[in-house]
């Protein structure tokens, strides 16, 4: 039993934001997972473990196999399920992925020891804040951005230094469920950290001329960013 995420958790992934029936047909007739990201798969959707959708799983096969990132940087683990996928889909790439949830680190842990068979991963346990100073600057060709929404906004700055010119960045869940459409008025009271972290960060990139930047209705909303040149800033009043 898995005590992190309750039956009522991962709200929004029941809020799709496009048809149901197109949700539904992207998720039964992609490729479907095989061996252990099967038995993983099955495992997360069974505890309510907000690992991506099936959508953004054949996303990612395919964006993996075509880009073949040599450094990949993840921020948010879970119990691993992503970065297995990842592994397993750019055989080359080295993963740094970062949780600071100690029971999905327990997993993740169990999960890279048996499955990450060419030893691609290291997980890096703590506050994403507090860690990802610590890594080198223009380094990575991908990031995988999949933590507290409301976050986003505060470590993009510093994911921007860690990126090469020319590295994509995927954000997780930016629309949450369609929320972002709405006056702030009509979105529950809980829910409002995220609106404004999550609308801070459309002002600061959806425009930015450092930055190639697509919103693509996939699972809940993905954010794609392109870093386009070296020493790239965000808009002080925005960040
Ligand atoms: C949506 S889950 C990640 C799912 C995973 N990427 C997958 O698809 O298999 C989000 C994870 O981010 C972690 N997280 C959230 N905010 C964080 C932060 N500020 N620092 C480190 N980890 C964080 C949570 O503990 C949780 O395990």
């Amino acid at each position: 039993m898995v005590e992190s995420y309750s039956k009522n958790a991962n709200h929004n992934m029941r809020r799709p934001v496009v048809k149901e029936e197109v949700v539904e047909f992207m998720r039964t007739r992609q490729a479907q997972n095989t061996g252990y990201l099967k038995e993983l798969e099955e495992f997360a959707r069974r505890e309510n473990i907000p690992i991506i959708p099936h959508e953004t799983v054949a996303f990612f096969r395919l964006l993996m196999q075509t880009l073949q990132p040599k450094h990949i940087l993840e921020v948010g683990t879970a119990i691993g399920f992503s970065a297995l996928l990842m592994a397993e889909n750019s055989t080359e790439a080295q993963i740094t992925t970062i949780d600071r949830n100690e029971e999905m680190i327990g997993f993740a842990k169990d999960n890279f020891a048996k499955y990450d068979s060419r030893g691609q991963i290291e997980l890096l346990e703590g506050e994403a804040m507090d860690l990802l100073p610590e890594l080198p600057d223009d380094h990575y060709d991908f990031v995988f951005m999949d933590s507290a929404k409301s976050k986003y906004i505060v470590f993009l700055p510093e994911v921007l230094k860690k990126v090469k010119v020319g590295g994509l960045i995927v954000l997780d869940d930016i629309f949450q469920g369609g929320d972002v459409t709405r006056d702030m008025k009509e979105v529950r009271r809980g829910q409002r950290t995220i609106y404004k972290g999550l609308h801070r960060l459309f002002d600061a990139t959806l425009t930015h001329p450092g930055l190639t930047a697509s919103l693509v209705s996939m699972s809940d909303g993905l954010l794609l960013l392109r870093k386009n040149e070296k020493n790239l800033r965000l808009d002080s009043d925005i960040i």
